[in-house]
């Protein structure tokens, strides 16, 4: 059987699959174009994707054999899911493994924000560190402070310990209540309107799809205080990126951590020049651990589908 991965995924994940099956990997640097995707893919009874690589109809259509797809991430809103679900192909992600990768980035994102970190070490790299100064980058201290997560799943979740240990008191979004996290650390479940006008730190933790797309709208992100720090560690199209800009701007909310954004990989050149805003380039899951977790995770999904067994994280 042949499985075809779409990029140079870590090792361990691929060289399982070598033993059962005739596995071909793209290993150009950057994504595949998608009429080398389609062209790849005709055969395969299987495939890796990455979370760039947008799986529509088309596609699906051009991989008759095909029974698994899995996803190399654990967000799957670059997959028709209902469409290969239709043509009997199941679809796997990766949750779990990055869960602990993302939550501390998150929090990195968090505390660069309240101390201004780029800002500083911009100054540092330039030459423009005159002394200690009562004044110089004044910013924030998480002890007692709100921290408000926008989804309350498994990278939500590590993020709220994470930010309770600092001292935060967590306030949470969802449509579920999560009792574990409310007693692991006293988090209050609210609307997301008192969450937004509450919150000291807002971290979005939800899965991009309809109802989440531009969740955070104008309206909403005008209830957010001048002093809040905006974090996005998931999918940039939750949130309305040009009015975020402009509050930037105009300093209508303190500052923002970005790890998504709205039309990645193109990034909105007005960012480039708020000093407010901290911009990484979509890496919540790039540590080891979590991307050899991904690979081996990845892996069995496809063996345990073309073995006739049950995957391990289907979506
Ligand atoms: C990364 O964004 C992922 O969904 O795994
Ligand atoms: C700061 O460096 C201090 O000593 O307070």
């Amino acid at each position: 059987m042949k499985i075809f991965i779409t990029s140079c995924i870590p090792e361990i994940g691929i060289s399982l699959l070598q033993k059962k099956y005739n596995v071909k990997v793209y290993n150009k640097p950057g994504p595949i174009s998608r009429k080398q995707l389609i062209k790849e893919v005709k055969h395969c009874d299987g495939i890796i994707s990455l979370l760039t690589d947008k799986i529509d109809k088309e596609v699906i259509d051009s991989m008759p054999n095909c029974k698994v797809i899995a996803n190399y991430a654990v967000g799957f809103n670059n997959i028709d899911v209902n469409y290969a679900k239709s043509k009997g192909i199941i679809v796997t992600n990766t949750p779990d493994v990055l869960t602990d990768s993302t939550a501390d980035l998150a929090i990195a994102l968090a505390l660069a924000c309240a101390r201004r970190f780029v800002e500083g070490e911009q100054m540092m790299r330039k030459n423009k560190f005159k002394g200690w100064h009562p004044k110089l980058l004044l910013g924030m201290e998480l002890n007692n402070k709100f921290f408000g997560i926008l989804g309350a799943g498994r990278i939500g979740s590590a993020t709220a310990i994470r930010a309770a240990s600092f001292g935060c008191k967590i306030l949470y979004y969802s449509n579920k209540r999560n009792e574990g996290l409310e007693r692991k650390t006293g988090a209050k479940k609210v609307m997301l309107n008192t969450l937004l006008k509450i919150s000291d730190i807002v971290s979005i933790h939800l899965p991009l799809n309809i109802k989440t797309n531009q969740l955070l709208s104008k309206d909403k992100l005008e209830l957010l205080k001048p002093s809040s720090i905006l974090i996005n560690t998931a999918r940039g199209e939750i949130v309305d990126e040009k009015h975020l800009i402009k509050m930037l701007r105009s300093r209508k909310i303190f500052a923002a951590g970005f790890d998504v954004f709205d039309n990645e990989p193109n990034v909105n050149p007005a960012l480039l020049n708020l000093k407010n805003a901290v911009l990484l380039p979509h890496v919540g899951s790039a540590t080891n651990d979590a991307r050899n977790a991904m690979s081996l995770l990845t892996a069995k999904n496809i063996d345990a589908v073309l073995s006739g067994k049950t995957p391990i994280t289907p979506v």
